[in-house]
């Protein structure tokens, strides 16, 4: 079963404080605006202007040579690593990256590129010793080791640049190539502190999405070197993802670079003060980073607190009795979010 199916339902348009993800964030005034305006142009012929835009600008400012704009982050990290390596190559990834274990096994199953999952710290990041002894030796048995495929943030953890560094350094030194799915790229700059290119120069390709935290509707771009970008647009086509008048879409995430880009540490904010709040209430465990908070109830009370807060308008996610992730993004502002918190207290009051 669809893991997200019943939240859909419980969600839907009358919730007035969705913490399911920041992939439900709606275009405001100002963006739709910005899409209405969008100079237009076919992109597959490569005549779209502000897709030409949006590529370069990515680009210019993560400091790589070209890019790629796509309709999603999955389509992205599966282009790049479709980019990266041949039929009977393999991707050493973490067990719970998003590559590994969320994208269908596409990469298995269209792209006959075998993934090598490690284990993920309790950082986010990939242990270097463990990649050195991940990489394969030259012998007929085994896939060829071709690309290092990193996460940041991951679930909400801001990997340091150290550790990223390290880990992108171990499989170089192999004569691997390192691929990072920056789907929550913008959160990691702003948790780090650190420049865009600081982040993006460790990695040879990064795929950042636009739908998330930065609230488009669709869209990630892809960016790396002109060689493998230019591979990544032809496995673009061939899955389909050649948009014509993606333009609307492109302007959307210009928008969104320029005002919402620079506004991440608000929800960074929202989501340790949430986290504080649930600490205060000493009702569970409680743990957070970023735009993220993870919520285990004591007692298992999971289903019982969801429903309570959804006849309240406030739509939190997760099936079964583990964690349940909140996370924080633009449409939920210091009234939404106050929402939450009083049924919070009034639940566990
Ligand atoms: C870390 C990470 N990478 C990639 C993706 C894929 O993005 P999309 O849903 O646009 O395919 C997601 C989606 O939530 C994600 O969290």
């Amino acid at each position: 079963m669809n893991q997200y199916a019943g939240m859909a339902r419980a969600g839907g348009n009358a919730a007035l404080c969705d913490l399911r993800s920041d992939t439900v964030t709606r275009p405001d005034a100002g963006m739709l605006q910005a899409m209405a305006a969008a100079e237009l142009g076919d992109d597959v012929y490569g005549e779209d202007r502000s897709v030409n835009r949006l590529e370069a600008v990515l680009a210019e400012r993560l400091g790589k040579e070209a890019a790629l704009f796509v309709p999603t982050g999955t389509m992205s990290n599966f282009a790049a690593m479709l980019a990266h390596c041949q039929r009977g190559e393999e991707v050493i990834c973490g067990k719970g990256y998003h590559v590994n274990a969320y994208e269908a096994a596409g990469a298995s199953v269209l792209g006959g590129i075998a993934l090598c999952p490690l284990p993920v710290r309790a950082d986010g990041a990939l242990d270097p010793a463990e990649i050195r002894a991940a990489v394969k030796e030259d012998d007929p048995h085994f896939p060829v080791s071709r690309l290092v495929s990193l996460e940041n943030t991951h679930n909400g953890l801001a990997v340091p640049l150290a550790d990223m560094s390290a880990a992108a350094e171990a499989g170089r030194a192999a004569g691997l190539s390192v691929h990072l799915d920056g789907a929550r790229f913008f959160n990691a700059i702003t948790a780090l502190g650190c420049a865009e290119t600081e982040l993006a120069g460790l990695t040879d390709t990064v795929s950042v999405c636009l739908s998330k935290g930065l609230g488009t509707p669709a869209g990630s771009v892809l960016v790396g070197p002109a060689d493998l970008i230019a591979k990544a647009r032809r496995w673009r086509k061939m899955l389909g993802g050649g948009m014509r008048q993606a333009g609307v879409l492109a302007a959307a995430g210009l928008y969104a670079l320029e005002h919402n880009a620079g506004r991440l540490a608000e929800d960074h904010a929202r989501a340790a003060d949430l986290a504080g709040e649930l600490r205060g209430l000493g009702a569970g465990d409680v743990s957070q980073a970023t735009n993220m908070v993870f919520f285990t109830p004591a007692g298992g009370r999971n289903d019982d607190l969801r429903a309570h807060l959804a006849a309240e308008g406030v739509v939190i996610g997760g099936g079964g009795s583990g964690a349940i992730r909140m996370v924080l993004h633009k449409d939920v502002d210091d009234g939404a979010l106050g929402r939450a918190v009083q049924g919070l207290r009034r639940f566990y009051g």
